[in-house]
């Protein structure tokens, strides 16, 4: 047997999607990109969605839309893939790590405001692998400090905060649809917003800085004109991924479900395992469980590696669970005091399978494993 990590799933209603929209003669963004962001607000319950190319540059355009300046400080937790970080670094914006919450992955609201200084502008959370950050006290700190909030919500599609949608009433907030996410367009990301100058500034930076949409300017009777008042950047999606996008959100909410209740198995195999620690939910938020990230208490970093490797051998495909950014060559030279957790999490954590269609044959499998593994290396 052969476990992977996760897998994309695709089927015919994604190659039919497709294969029209090679058929009609659009293949960028048009019709089919537009039809996939008015289903987005459905399922979020956003005013408005943009989608983009993909998540980064969706970031970049929240911070260029927030009007940030090099300079600025951006507090954002270390514990999340590099891109978040990236996108800071690509307005002249500083980052400044913040440590987490152990038990969520999520930036810590007190940790957060420890790190506000005269020059900070933003705070960008991270909605980590499927759980949603604390909204409610950072929300709070963001407007007591008048700075701006942003949340990367890249992992964190169909989660919820208080019975919402994440990207429900937020400003900035922006998903990913690559493959290792809740759902895939191969690449591709999305902005919720419920503001109208934000939505129409999206629109215009996303595509060149145009005035108005190639689109538009095609399918109209009269002559239209675009106009470039303001730098804008190709970040635009196609109507090939688009298509792919609309079949793919359709599937998202059995998607879900399947994940809880292959969690739920796990939960239940692992609890009594006294060193392994499941994932926590919290009462504010539904977990999507996009990954499915445990920690080994006490282990060292080469212990875990020797864990990943021993589960390789009998064909099990697992990872060292979410990155800590300061740790990277590129931000050694980086304030990083005060990331106890971040280095507890990073250490300590790593992630096994779970994909929708996984079998119980599989699961049981892996949880056999891990068990086998764990007694073997006296965890
Ligand atoms: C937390 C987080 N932010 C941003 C990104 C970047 O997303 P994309 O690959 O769509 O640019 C990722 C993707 O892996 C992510 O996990």
């Amino acid at each position: 047997m052969k476990i992977p990590l996760t897998k994309p799933l695709f089927n015919l209603a994604e190659i039919n999607a497709v294969k029209k929209v090679l058929a009609s003669g659009w293949v960028t963004q048009g019709p089919i990109t537009a039809k996939f962001e008015r289903n987005l607000e459905k399922y979020i319950n956003a005013k408005h969605v943009v989608v983009v190319s993909n998540c980064t540059n969706a970031l970049h355009l929240c911070l260029l839309i927030g009007s940030v300046k090099p300079g600025d400080e951006v507090i954002v937790p270390s514990l999340t893939y590099i891109a978040t970080i990236s996108a800071i670094r690509y307005v002249g914006a500083v980052p400044v790590f913040a440590d987490i919450d152990l038990k969520t992955f999520t930036l810590d609201p007190q940790a957060t405001s420890n790190k506000i200084t005269k020059k900070t502008k933003f705070i960008l959370l991270v909605h980590q692998i499927g759980i949603s950050a604390d909204l409610d006290p950072l929300r709070s700190i963001a407007r007591k400090n008048n700075l701006i909030l942003i949340e990367d919500a890249a992992p964190a599609l169909g989660a919820t905060y208080k019975e919402k949608m994440v990207g429900q009433n937020g400003k900035f907030v922006a998903f990913s649809f690559h493959p290792r996410k809740s759902i895939t367009t191969g690449e591709g990301g999305a902005i919720a917003t419920e503001d109208d100058e934000t939505y129409s500034r999206l629109k215009i930076l996303r595509s060149h800085g145009s005035s108005i949409s190639d689109y538009y300017r095609h399918k109209g009777k009269a002559l239209n004109f675009e106009k470039f008042e303001v730098l804008g950047f190709n970040y635009r999606l196609s109507d090939i991924n688009a298509a792919i996008g609309i079949e793919q959100l359709k599937k998202l909410p059995g998607w879900i479900i399947l994940r809880r209740r292959l969690a739920k198995n796990y939960q239940k195999e692992f609890k009594r395992m006294s060193n392994l620690i499941p994932p926590f939910e919290p009462n504010y938020t539904r977990h999507t469980f996009q990954s499915y990230q445990i920690r080994v208490r006490g282990i060292s970093s080469e212990r875990r590696d020797e864990l990943i490797q021993r589960l390789l051998r009998k064909n099990i495909a697992t990872r060292r669970g979410v990155m800590a950014s300061h740790l990277e060559p590129l931000y050694i030279k980086y304030p990083s005091q005060d990331l106890i957790n971040t280095e507890i999490a990073y250490r300590e954590s790593l992630l096994l399978p779970m994909y929708p269609d996984m079998t119980q044959l599989e699961q049981e499998y892996v949880v056999d494993s891990v068990k086998k593994v764990f007694a073997q290396m006296h965890l």
